[in-house]
């Protein structure tokens, strides 16, 4: 999961291959309910790992259902409708799936068991309404409390007393997670008599109900549909649990990926695993929406294929009412598109995790498009073509802490091919705050970066080079953590090589033996990396290869042109989405010469051998400074004056003095010329 601050996607120019989805949120909160309320165990499958699910877990724990998660299998022991815990502080996050079918339960069960329950969440939270949820429970007898501003969160339901005798009313228009929410619940009290829901005005996202009757079905509740405004659940309802149950992947994550093999499924299909025909979710109808701007899309039960069909993509003009969350995948399409496309009836995205009819409108006309907004509509046509004013613009994308904005605007990065884009002249999309994706989609971009590609050149490399001990090990690390980027540490391969010759025996003076052995690397010997281990054919060698006769082993076998040769494509191989950031000698003269940042580090002999000192006095190597210090010459002096690829600035590179500098005022001097540096030309010629 990418935790940095801001995320660069590189331009990208074709999509295809496979991927497995993540469960579903709405139907992984709602199971999460019905096991907590159920009697007995139930074995929940496939469930989505999001910040959403582990508000409800956390929820159901505090009210004393027993809970074991297994990676994503969680045995849920539920209270069978019966309170154990009579006093709760609920922190509900920014969980919409959660807080309100909670509070509808608690307040039932309060009202009925007494108890005393507050649930409190983000400040985005606490300005959600959930007044028509509130509404419907109090003419029930429900006590309920508004504890900051009436009709929104933080709440607390404390007693009651219940009559159940009237229909109850529930508002459909503004969300249908409220009926949802009673839908949920009520069969906690409907013991005595038959429960009737009658909903109050146009019920909106009604696939989502459909979810909800599914679901409650599974769960031994056979609820009566008289058309949409009438629900009757029987007398004598329990929740009854299925054992196991399955939770199918999130139609509307798929929508991403719908999109991208839309736009950019050129050469072979986005295969997307976990959801397909066979699905209970409402979304899965983005399809239909996604074929009328032509899309190619082939299906089974539990799997689609998209590829590009027409192309441009065609403008479409739409009612959304049935996909509220995956229709603003379409609104990103629309870049795509000839023409206008307008999305119509999405009222409902205004009390989203965002205002999201606002929130879009703004992030796409940063990217140049032009965009018309209305209460319950958008209307988006595509930047002009042309470089001035009214083309497409580099953008950095706001996400307002809504993983949908997030995971949209990620399509922005095919501008290459859009209509009209200058394919050669991409333009940069910066996401903010990528780590919002968590609430239903921990791995969204590594998803993506799998199911995505480009021209290598295009991603954007950060080098760090510099003479030994000088840190830059340290440093590039640091950056690619920061920046979510992929790392490579190119004295490793030096120091592998190194190893293997001293194991196998082979003379340092015999470069071709060398040369031989090199080339082998990530070809009949198996390399895996990651920030800590190396591993060789299986084997960690992360220790081995540090050692000091390995590193001066290292230091003479770079010397030669054909081992330099020999592991120049492995080192390129490096150079994966999102970026990398590369540390050695060479790297910004030699290996990636195109590099949109280079960096030499030059800190002193002095301060360099001080920090080796004290490196190898916690190993316990006993070692003087003076010693230490002429090794370092010694090393410097061959790294600089061999003949192939000596050490060196590039022309180009920033010099950094890191002699006085923390690890962290290093990374942040280097950030800040990145940062300062954005957009970055990303295709240097
Ligand atoms: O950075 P390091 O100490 O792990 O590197 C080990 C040896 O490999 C070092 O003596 C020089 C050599 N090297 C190189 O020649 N070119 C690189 N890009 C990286 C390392």
């Amino acid at each position: 999961m990418y935790t940095t601050a801001f995320l660069d996607l590189p331009p990208l120019l074709t999509a295809g291959g496979t991927l497995r989805l993540p469960g579903s949120k709405s139907i992984s909160n709602r199971v999460l309910l019905l096991a907590g309320l159920s009697e007995g165990t139930t074995v929940v499958h496939d469930l989505l790992a999001s910040d959403d699910t582990r508000v409800m877990l956390e929820a159901l724990r505090a009210l004393g259902c027993g809970i074991e998660q297994n990676g994503d299998t969680v045995h849920i022991s539920g209270l069978a409708g019966k309170l154990s815990v009579m006093q709760a502080d609920l922190f509900m996050g920014n969980a919409g799936t959660a807080i309100r079918p909670l509070t509808a339960a608690l307040a039932l069960l309060s009202a009925t068991q007494g108890g005393v329950f507050t649930l409190t969440g983000i400040p985005r939270m606490h300005e959600r309404p959930i007044g028509d949820l509130v509404d419907a429970l109090r003419p029930l007898g429900c006590v309920i409390e508004c504890l900051a501003n009436e009709g929104y969160p933080p709440l607390r339901l404390a007693g009651g007393q219940l009559d159940l005798s009237c229909p109850i009313q529930v508002r459909g228009d503004v969300s249908s997670q409220f009926l949802t929410a009673l839908l949920l619940s009520l069969p906690l009290v409907s013991e005595d008599q038959d429960l009737v829901i009658e909903v109050v005005g146009e019920l909106i996202s009604k696939p989502y109900i459909e979810i909800t009757l599914n679901l409650l079905a599974r769960f031994g509740i056979q609820v009566q549909r008289q058309g949409w405004e009438r629900f009757v659940i029987p007398r004598g309802s329990r929740y009854q649990s299925p054992g196991h149950i399955h939770v199918e992947a999130d139609a509307s994550s798929a929508s991403y990926f719908i999109a991208a093999g839309a736009i950019a499924g050129i050469e072979e299909p986005v295969r997307i695993e976990g959801v397909g025909s066979a699905s209970i979710q409402g979304d899965i109808r983005f399809i239909e929406a996604a074929e009328a701007m032509g899309a190619k899309v082939s299906s089974g039960a539990n799997w689609l294929e998209v590829r590009r069909g027409a192309w441009p993509l065609k403008a479409i003009d739409l009612d959304c009412n049935h996909i509220p969350d995956a229709a603003m995948t379409l609104a990103v399409m629309a870049l795509y598109a000839e023409g206008t496309t307008r999305l119509r009836n999405i009222a409902s995205w205004r009390v989203k995790e965002t205002d999201r009819i606002a929130a879009m409108a703004c992030e796409l006309r940063k990217l140049g498009a032009n965009v018309v907004e209305g209460e319950d509509f958008i209307e988006v046509t595509p930047p002009v073509r042309g470089n001035q004013a009214g083309g497409w613009q580099h953008a950095s994308i706001h996400t307002y802490d809504d993983h949908r904005m997030a995971m949209c605007f990620s399509l922005a990065a095919f501008n290459a091919l859009a209509p009209t884009a200058d394919a050669s002249k991409p333009v940069s999309v910066r996401i903010d705050d990528p780590r919002c994706v968590a609430k239903t989609f921990p791995d969204y971009f590594e998803a993506l970066f799998q199911v995505a590609q480009t021209r290598p050149d295009w991603i954007p490399v950060i080098t760090v080079d510099g003479p030994t001990a000088s840190g830059k090990g340290t440093l590039a690390s640091a950056l690619a953590t920061r920046l979510g980027y992929q790392f490579l540490d190119s004295g490793s391969l030096y120091r592998i090589t190194g190893l293997l010759a001293v194991e196998q025996g082979i003379d340092l003076d015999d470069a071709n033996a060398l040369e031989q052995l090199a080339r082998q690397l990530g070809e009949a010997i198996s390399l895996r990396f990651d920030r800590e281990h190396i591993w060789v054919d299986g084997r960690d060698v992360s220790e081995a290869v540090r050692r000091e006769e390995i590193g001066q082993a290292a230091s003479r076998l770079s010397a030669y042109p054909g081992v330099r040769q020999a592991l120049l494509e492995l080192q390129k191989a490096f150079r994966g989405l999102p970026g990398l950031v590369a540390d050695g000698r060479d790297m910004g003269t030699v290996v990636f010469p195109d590099a949109a940042l280079k960096v030499f580090l030059t800190a002193s002999v002095a301060e360099r051998a001080e920090r080796r000192y004290r490196q190898l006095l916690s190993k316990g190597v006993s070692v003087t400074l003076d010693e230490i210090c002429s090794d370092l010459e010694a090393r410097d002096l061959r790294d600089r004056s061999r003949a192939v690829a000596p050490l060196k600035p590039a022309e180009d590179a920033q010099l950094l003095d890191n002699s006085a500098l923390t690890i962290e005022q290093s990374v942040d001097t280097v950030l800040g010329w990145w940062v300062a540096g954005w957009p970055h030309v990303i295709v240097r010629h």
